[in-house]
């Protein structure tokens, strides 16, 4: 079973390959599916906290894409990547909607490039999230909005892609459930003066090209191999086919804390 970090010891925990090089594909909505609604609003979620003379971090930004609707609502948005290519993306992203007041920064969650307390929210979603360092750059009274994938995340579909010699191939698949919530509550109470802790779930449908483009694109299924892993993936198809599509089901955690 899941072997837990000391609470506050926990380094900055990856999502398998963590600098993985930006491929257009990633793009792709067939990748995303189709979302049935979701427990929660992230971007609400992060907007409800920001005033306008506010500046935000998001650690992690990837291509940016969830943080410039935000722009408008801030004074400044630093996205911090240590991955080049997705870096360029997201610099693509921000000049071909002209906002002057998003940069893109090279860094990792583990030493972040900034001055104690020059932030006043910090977001790492679905990335790295170093709680030490997050709460070094907040502001006093600042919040961090972090989401998390869930250890039930998809579980139905990578059950069916067995183990190598590492234990299960299914990202996540050999924690015990309740585990991951219960570190993320433990650790984010520890520093944090408020903070708030949820789960939730919700289903998607894919094509199969969805879920080929899914499993390509993501540490999902450890070192997935369409030519290997065909037959594995059509028993999954078959068992979660749905008229919808095929039905997986997706698990967050959201993690809301006040320095
Ligand atoms: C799953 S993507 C999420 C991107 C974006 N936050 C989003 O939700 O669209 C994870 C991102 O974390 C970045 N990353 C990997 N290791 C990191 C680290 N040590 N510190 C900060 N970011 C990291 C990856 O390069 C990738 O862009």
């Amino acid at each position: 079973m899941e072997h837990l970090p000391k609470p506050g010891n926990r380094k900055a925990d990856h999502h398998g390959k963590s600098t993985k090089l930006y491929d257009p594909e990633f793009e792709s909505p067939l990748l995303r599916g189709i979302e049935e609604s979701r427990p929660w609003n992230l971007s609400a979620e992060i907007a409800k906290r920001l005033q306008p003379t506010d500046r935000l971090l998001d650690v992690g930004c990837g291509t940016a894409v969830k943080i410039l609707p935000l722009a408008g609502k801030v004074q400044e948005i630093v996205g911090l990547e240590p991955s080049a290519p997705m870096r360029g993306r997201a610099q693509e992203h921000i000049g071909q909607q002209s906002l002057e007041n998003v940069s893109i920064v090279e860094g990792t969650a583990e030493h972040l490039p900034f001055d104690d307390e020059s932030f006043d929210v910090v977001t790492s979603m679905l990335a790295p999230d170093d709680i030490n360092e997050i709460y070094r750059v907040l502001k006093p009274g600042g919040y961090a909005v972090i989401e998390k994938l869930g250890e039930r995340d998809k579980a139905d579909l990578k059950v069916f892609f067995g183990s190598d010699e590492q234990g299960p191939r299914g990202q996540l698949c050999d924690l015990e459930e309740g585990k991951r919530l219960a570190l993320y509550k433990e650790e984010y109470e520890r520093p944090f003066s408020e903070v708030l802790v949820q789960e939730g779930t919700w289903q998607t449908y894919y094509s199969h090209e969805g879920l080929v483009l899914l499993l390509n694109n993501t540490s999902d299924v450890r070192n997935f191999n369409i030519d290997q892993d065909l037959p594995a993936l059509e028993d999954a198809e078959t068992a979660l086919s749905t008229p919808n599509g095929i039905a997986i089901r997706q698990h967050r955690i959201l993690v809301i804390a006040r320095k």
